[in-house]
C-alpha cells in the first residue's frame, strides 16, 4: 500500500475509533508525542492541561510515549539576529530533542498574557527557525497548540492561531482538538486558584487534541522511512 492509498483508506476511516483500526496497524512505527510548556511558572496549569493532553496520546496507542518539557527557567532570551546563540539559553539543549526523528508530534502550550501568548512562547517559536534553517528539521511532525487563560474567552483562540502560524512556516501538520469538539486547539481557564481540575469544557479540548496529534502522527509515522 503506498502512501496514497494509505491514506485514503485511514482518512475514510475517520479518526475518532482506535488507531488499531488502521488497515496497516502492522507496519505502525513507535512515535513519540512532545508536550512544550511555554510558561514562565513551573508546574502550574499549563503544564498540567499539557499533561492531559499527553495522557490522551498515550491512551490512542501502546506505541505512544510522551515527553514533558517545561521552558520555565531555561532563560530563553528575545531572539537577536544579530547572535542567535548568544540569547538561546537553554534553548540549545532542546534543538537534537525537538528534531529528533522519533518524535512525530509536538504540542505547544501557552497560557494567555494580554490577550496572547506569552513572551516566552514567541521566543521560543522565533528561536525554532534554527530548524527551519537546517532543512525545515521539523517539517512533517504534527503540530497542537493548547492555550490556558484566567478567562473563558481571555485570548485563547487568538493564542491558538498565532503559534499555529509559526509552526505552519515550519512546515509542521497542525490539527486541532479531534472530534467531537473538534476547533482549533485545546482551550482552557484557570479557576483563578491555579487549577484547571474543574474545567470540564476545557479538560475534553485537551484530551481530543493529545489523541488527535497521537493518531495523525502515527499514520503519517507507517509511511515515513
Ligand atoms: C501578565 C499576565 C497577563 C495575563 N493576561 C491574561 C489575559 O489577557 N487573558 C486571560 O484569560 N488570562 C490572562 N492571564 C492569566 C493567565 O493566563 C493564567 O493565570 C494562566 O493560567 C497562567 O498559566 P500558568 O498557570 O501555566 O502560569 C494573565 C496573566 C499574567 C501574569
Amino acid at each position: 500500500m503506498n502512501r496514497r492509498e494509505f491514506l485514503t483508506t485511514t482518512m475514510a476511516a475517520g479518526t475518532t475509533g482506535s488507531v488499531a483500526a488502521t488497515a496497516v496497524a502492522g507496519e505502525r512505527k513507535a512515535v513519540k508525542i512532545l508536550g512544550i510548556s511555554c510558561s514562565p511558572r513551573k508546574g502550574k496549569t499549563t503544564a498540567a492541561a499539557l499533561s492531559i493532553c499527553l495522557e490522551a496520546a498515550r491512551a490512542a496507542d501502546p506505541s505512544v510515549t510522551t515527553e514533558l518539557i517545561e521552558l520555565a527557567g531555561r532563560k530563553i532570551g528575545v531572539y537577536d539576529p544579530a547572535d542567535p546563540k548568544a540569547s538561546q539559553g537553554g534553548f540549545a539543549d532542546l534543538i537534537p530533542v525537538l528534531s529528533d526523528p522519533s518524535v512525530g508530534g509536538i504540542i505547544v502550550g501557552t497560557p494567555i498574557y494580554m490577550g496572547n501568548l506569552t513572551s516566552l512562547c514567541k521566543a521560543f517559536l522565533d528561536h525554532c527557525i534554527v530548524f527551519r534553517r537546517e532543512k525545515f528539521a521539523l517539517a512533517g511532525k504534527v503540530g497542537g497548540v493548547v492555550a490556558v487563560g484566567a478567562g473563558r474567552n481571555g485570548g485563547q483562540e487568538t493564542a491558538l492561531h498565532s503559534v499555529q502560524a509559526s509552526l505552519l512556516c515550519q512546515e509542521m501538520i497542525v490539527v486541532g482538538d479531534g472530534q467531537p469538539t473538534s476547533h482549533f486547539g485545546a482551550t482552557l481557564v484557570n479557576d483563578g486558584k491555579d487549577s484547571i481540575a474543574n474545567d470540564e469544557a476545557g479538560l475534553a479540548t485537551a484530551r481530543n487534541l493529545g489523541r488527535h496529534v497521537a493518531q495523525v502522527a502515527l499514520q503519517l509515522a507507517v509511511t515515513r522511512k
